[in-house]
């Protein structure tokens, strides 16, 4: 994401990868298509969605901006080549059509050239709607996406409500207004999900329940007479890794923020070295939250490992450290050198921040022990990084 240009938030990108998988799940097939794909951004992670067999259509004016009236967005056929190169196993198989979206309607999507077409054409299962933002542009482009859309697929419209960009909600309406075969099942994190209508009651379930104890903000609103979702999902990119894998594991050097998941309550050096912070009372407290995207991979009991340095010196070879949680599991041992330690954390435990105890003995200064120190903080154990694996081996 951080890679390519373009317009795309965490959260909308984990709702779309979660959609995905759930369609996945039920058996919905199709291509992915997007119109307005500027350099990729949103475009790569649908094509990375895509199953063996789904291909990936992109259609944009690209070079053409004399074709993009309001000036939203700035394609770049290039650039857009060489997302697909870096990013896409089979780039070759990636469809492009070079065109305004107004000539679509009528238009065979799957077929270079874009031949005409009598036929009612399904097979797109995630299709984003992201071209020129003017009213006539987004209605004509929601339903040429409906043309295409496979049983159980859904269009994406990104910019809804953004106030910057008026003339999406008022083509969006305009199709709602005409057409009760399309419905809105939720929008949030500046993306629309449309659907047909048919297929409203399950892919509501889905943003209602299935995933709904990841949003930081949700409504259940109505929107043209049917119920629709409102959401928010914040910390979103902490549930991937840089290759967009699901990744369930939380890691932060203490001190240092790493997801902001672990916070110093007392008892640590207020200067915090790179590698991690200092002990620097008879206890030190902490607390460390999983993000809430996270949460959905605490199927089991999680494994929390700490690593830590003792304080020692020719007087003090050795340092006892004792750590007690409010998760019940709690350590006790005399530590000579940096030691990686595991906790066993509850599954119904990641639900809530969890609380550390430090107990490393009387702190003590390297001032005045160490020759040449100048350092005069009293310190016991210095806490390095930290992980939480939700998904340890058995
Ligand atoms: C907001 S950008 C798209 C952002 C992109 N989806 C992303 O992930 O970053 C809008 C894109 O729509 C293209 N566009 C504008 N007018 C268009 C039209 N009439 N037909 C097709 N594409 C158009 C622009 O060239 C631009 O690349």
């Amino acid at each position: 994401m951080n890679n390519i240009s373009g317009w795309l938030g965490p959260g909308s990108s984990l709702a779309t990868f979660l959609l995905s998988e759930w369609q996945v799940r039920r058996g919905v097939q199709g291509a992915i298509a997007e119109i307005g794909v500027h350099h990729g951004k949103y475009f790569i992670l649908l094509a990375l969605l895509c199953q063996p067999g789904e291909r990936a259509i992109a259609i944009d004016v690209f070079e053409d901006q004399h074709l993009n009236p309001d000036r939203s967005g700035l394609g770049d056929l290039q650039q857009f080549r060489r997302s697909c190169e870096i990013w896409l196993d089979r780039p070759d198989e990636v469809i492009v059509h070079q065109c305004d979206s107004l000539l679509l309607a009528g238009r065979d999507i799957f077929s270079p050239g874009l031949p005409q077409t009598a036929e009612r054409r399904e097979g797109v299962r995630i299709f984003s709607v992201d071209g020129s933002h003017t009213a006539q542009h987004t209605a004509n482009d929601i339903q040429v996406a409906f043309d295409t859309l496979a049983p159980g697929g859904v269009v994406i419209v990104d910019d809804f409500y953004n106030p910057r960009w008026p003339g999406v909600q008022e083509g969006v309406h305009r199709v709602l207004n005409r057409r009760n075969d399309i419905a809105v099942a939720a929008y949030g994190d500046n993306k629309l999900y449309l659907v047909q209508a048919s297929d409203h009651a399950a892919v509501y379930d889905f943003f209602s329940r299935e995933i709904a104890d990841l949003y930081t903000d949700t409504k259940a609103v109505e929107v043209c007479g049917r119920d629709a979702v409102y959401f928010t999902l914040k910390d979103a990119l902490a549930a991937f890794d840089s290759k967009l894998d699901r990744c369930a594991r939380l890691t932060s050097t203490f001190g240092q923020g790493g997801e902001g998941a672990v916070r110093l309550i007392s008892g640590w050096a207020p200067h915090r070295e790179a590698e991690g912070t200092w002990i620097t009372k008879p206890k030190a407290v902490a607390a460390i939250t999983v993000p809430r995207a996270l949460r959905i991979f605490a199927n089991r009991d999680a494994c929390l490992s700490l690593t830590l340095t003792p304080f020692v010196h020719a007087n003090r070879p050795s340092r006892r450290l004792a750590i007690s949680t409010n998760f019940g599991a709690g350590f006790e041992q005399e530590l000579i050198a940096t030691t990686r330690i595991e906790l066993p954390v509850p599954r119904q435990a990641v639900k809530k921040a969890l609380e550390l105890v430090f107990d490393g003995e009387t702190p003590e200064a390297p001032a005045g022990i160490l020759p040449g120190s100048t350092d005069t903080r009293p310190l016991s154990f210095m806490v390095r990084e930290c992980e939480l694996d939700l998904e340890p081996p058995d």
